[in-house]
């Protein structure tokens, strides 16, 4: 099949954030100028350059996240790992402005050590942000859409040694969730290695 997108699939759902999956989640915490703390999932969520750091998520709107980040320009990007996906979706509830969706998800916040931002005690790992950039991003007519795009550098690195395997990010035991389409999440069971040709010419 094809469709135009403007012209709308004719499927029970929208296929869309399926054929683009497995992706990331990034579980998002942080914290107002007021010091209330919050955290959310975002799936919208990768890494986009190395050196320096970048990683980015984006919000469909202006929620909390985004509200609170604008005010203190610092967030952590917390790994959701099988055993925390309970808690990761609890998380998710629209909760009031200023109510704290650890304590909603019975998840401890723990300090960051460069930033003012709360994270997630539970996780495996945690990456420190310094917000670089907020922004609209815009349409084929150049038009801002209402999504928010927060990309920020990625200043401290957390990371629990017992998902080390000889210093290397063992998949198996980090577990890490990725967000599928529908209701649909996985976990990596199982990864390969290909190594990236050299041009012989
Ligand atoms: C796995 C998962 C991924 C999500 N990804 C996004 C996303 O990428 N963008 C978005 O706007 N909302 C996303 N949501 C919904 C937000 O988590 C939800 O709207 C939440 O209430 C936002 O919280 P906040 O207002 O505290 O930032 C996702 C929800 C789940 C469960």
């Amino acid at each position: 099949m094809f469709y135009k997108f403007e012209d709308g699939h004719g499927l029970p759902h929208d296929p869309l954030k399926a054929i683009v999956s497995p992706r990331p989640i990034g579980w998002i915490s942080s914290r107002s100028a007021e010091g209330k703390i919050n955290l959310a999932p975002y799936s919208f969520f990768n890494m986009i350059s190395t050196k320096p750091c970048l990683i980015m998520f984006s919000s469909e709107g202006r929620k909390d996240s985004v509200t609170f980040i604008e005010e203190t320009r610092e967030f952590a990007a917390n790994l959701v790992s099988a055993n925390l996906s309970v808690a990761m979706n609890k998380t998710s509830v629209n909760a009031p402005r200023g109510v704290s969706e650890f304590d909603y998800a019975g998840l401890n916040a723990a300090d960051c050590r460069l930033i003012g931002a709360p994270r997630v005690a539970e996780a495996f790992a945690t990456l420190e942000c310094v917000v670089t950039d907020i922004r609209h991003p815009v349409d084929r007519h150049g038009n801002p859409v209402q999504a928010l795009m927060v990309t920020g550098e990625v200043v401290g690195v957390h990371i629990d040694e017992a998902i080390l395997t000889n210093g290397l990010v063992d998949m198996t035991k980090a577990q890490p969730v990725s967000r599928l389409g529908y209701m649909d999440f996985a976990t990596v069971s199982e990864t390969f290695q290909m190594f990236r040709p050299k041009w012989e010419g």
